[in-house]
């Protein structure tokens, strides 16, 4: 009773320290910071928090679509928004119907720490996956994470995947950095100051990404497979005109809930 006492007392201070720095969410941070660790470590991990570092980079996991998801200082933490992409990707699959592949092939590029393809195999473990990402860090944790389950190769885009996949990718899909380099500055400081310029700068308009993976996706894609590109609400018209451009046919998901956006291209299947 008197251990339990002293613990409570602990992470009432937590809370206090947390608050202290402006944390919106200081109760469910400290209990969560509470149960990670004791003494010295869970000290460090406090003044990681009260400095700044996001909750996720100091607890070492995101929750994302039900699963704790790995993240490393430095590189992007995955946004529950992305969970649409997720949805998305996985009714399309649902859809495919008769004829579709046993093992459907599944690509993630701008892969980060691989939320979206741990999420996509939680839900469809038979999938063909292969990840792709330029940053080495984020590739490194990306392979922990998946293990056997999927190959992760680092590089430019479409530039590391093997040329088996070309024409034959069912869902391609794409969290790819989409905010205009002016932006970043505006950004809370969780992001601006602790994930990598490189997960977020998206060039002048923030469509740089778009553009580069809607012009390439067509010789990846399989006859009726699907390109899914996160995006911002606002940059949903422009998102979209690059994959109609590229002679995808359209379509623009949106969940207000999680200010969530994903445009869908699809490539017509051949007839005959
Ligand atoms: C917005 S983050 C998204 C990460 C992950 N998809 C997620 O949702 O958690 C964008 C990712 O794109 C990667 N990236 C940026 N430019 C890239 C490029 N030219 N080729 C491959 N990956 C790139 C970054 O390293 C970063 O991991």
């Amino acid at each position: 009773m008197v251990e339990q006492r002293a613990g409570q007392g602990d992470e009432q201070h937590v809370v206090e320290r947390l608050r202290a720095a402006g944390c919106v969410f200081a109760e469910d941070e400290a209990r969560l910071l509470v149960e990670a660790a004791t003494g010295s470590e869970r000290e460090a991990m406090v003044r990681r928090r009260v400095a700044g570092e996001p909750l996720e980079q100091v607890l070492g996991w995101a929750s994302f679509d039900g699963l704790r998801v790995p993240v490393v200082p430095g590189v992007f933490v995955p946004r529950r928004r992305t969970e649409l992409l997720v949805d998305v990707a996985d009714a399309l699959l649902r859809a495919a119907g008769p004829g579709a592949p046993v093992r459907p092939v599944v690509v993630e590029l701008c892969c980060g720490v691989a939320a979206v393809s741990a999420a996509l195999l939680h839900r469809r473990p038979a999938l063909d996956l292969v990840a792709a990402d330029l940053d080495p860090a984020a590739v490194g944790r990306a392979r922990r994470t998946l293990g056997d389950r999927a190959s992760v190769l680092e590089g430019d885009l479409f530039r590391p995947l093997p040329p088996r996949l070309l024409g034959r990718v069912d869902v391609l899909v794409a969290n790819a950095p989409y905010v205009p380099t002016s932006a970043i500055a505006t950004m809370p400081p969780e992001a601006r100051l602790h994930e990598s310029v490189l997960a977020l700068d998206g060039g002048a308009d923030g469509l740089d990404l778009h553009r580069r993976i809607a012009g390439e996706a067509r010789a990846w894609l399989a006859p009726g497979g699907s390109l899914l590109v996160e995006t911002s609400e606002a940059q949903a018209d422009a998102t979209e005109a690059l994959l109609a451009a590229a002679g995808l046919a359209t379509r623009v998901h949106r969940d207000d809930d999680r200010d969530a956006t994903v445009v869908v291209g699809r490539a017509e299947a051949r007839v005959g």
